[in-house]
């Protein structure tokens, strides 16, 4: 077991996954560790679907991507190793191939639904590493389901009318050499006292 400091250095957004499927306990615990992030107000009001389904994670992969405005993120790069959909514009999926996907839902009119559901991505993501399991986090979660396809996904999983998706957790193994963390950009860390 790792040291949670060492934990948090290791983790990084995978985006090249083997078939391996996660297994439904680690998936169960995955989730739970999401049910236990700070939330505003104590409320809890975040919703956590787990896919456990490679077919139905391309499914909604690809309706993730759908809608992404690239052209507002002209010039933007973020990794060699692992290409995002950012870095290589001929992806079909935002979710690259992982065999599991979290959905992470909170209250539409809520003030603080999209830090409850990041906060919860976190968690999430700090236990699958503990877990031996990569991820990423993944945002669009508004988008993704604002088609008549994405729809019928929140119907059949009898999503509350109130709730949206805000963003999604990708669980899976790493397909290739783990990649490394950037060096910390300086000057951005300040105490007074
Ligand atoms: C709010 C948020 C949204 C993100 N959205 C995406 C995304 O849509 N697609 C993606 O490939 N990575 C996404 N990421 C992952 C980041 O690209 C990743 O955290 C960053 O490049 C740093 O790499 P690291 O996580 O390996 O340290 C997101 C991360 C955060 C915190």
């Amino acid at each position: 077991m790792m040291e949670l400091f060492e934990l948090m250095k290791h983790r990084r957004s995978i985006r090249k996954y083997q078939d391996r499927q996660v297994s439904r306990q680690d998936l169960e615990k995955i989730i739970e560790a999401g049910t236990y992030a700070p939330n505003a107000g104590g409320g809890q009001r975040s919703i956590i679907l787990g896919i456990r389904n490679q077919a139905l994670v391309e499914k909604i992969g690809r309706l993730n991507l759908a809608s992404f405005d690239r052209s507002r993120l002209v010039g933007g790069y973020v990794s060699k190793e692992q290409p995002s959909v950012i870095d290589d514009p001929s992806m079909k999926s935002g979710f690259y191939g992982a065999p599991t996907v979290c959905v992470i839902f909170a209250q539409k009119d809520f003030l603080y639904s999209i830090p409850d559901a990041f906060c919860c991505a976190e968690n999430m993501v700090l236990m699958a590493a503990e877990l031996g399991i990569s991820s990423c986090i993944i945002a669009r979660g508004e988008e993704t389901f604002d088609n008549e396809a994405g729809a019928e996904f929140l119907q059949e999983w009898e999503i509350p009318a109130n709730y949206i998706a805000r963003c999604f957790v990708l669980l899976g193994y790493c397909d290739g050499e783990y990649p490394q963390a950037k060096p910390r950009k300086e000057s951005r860390c300040k105490i007074v006292e």
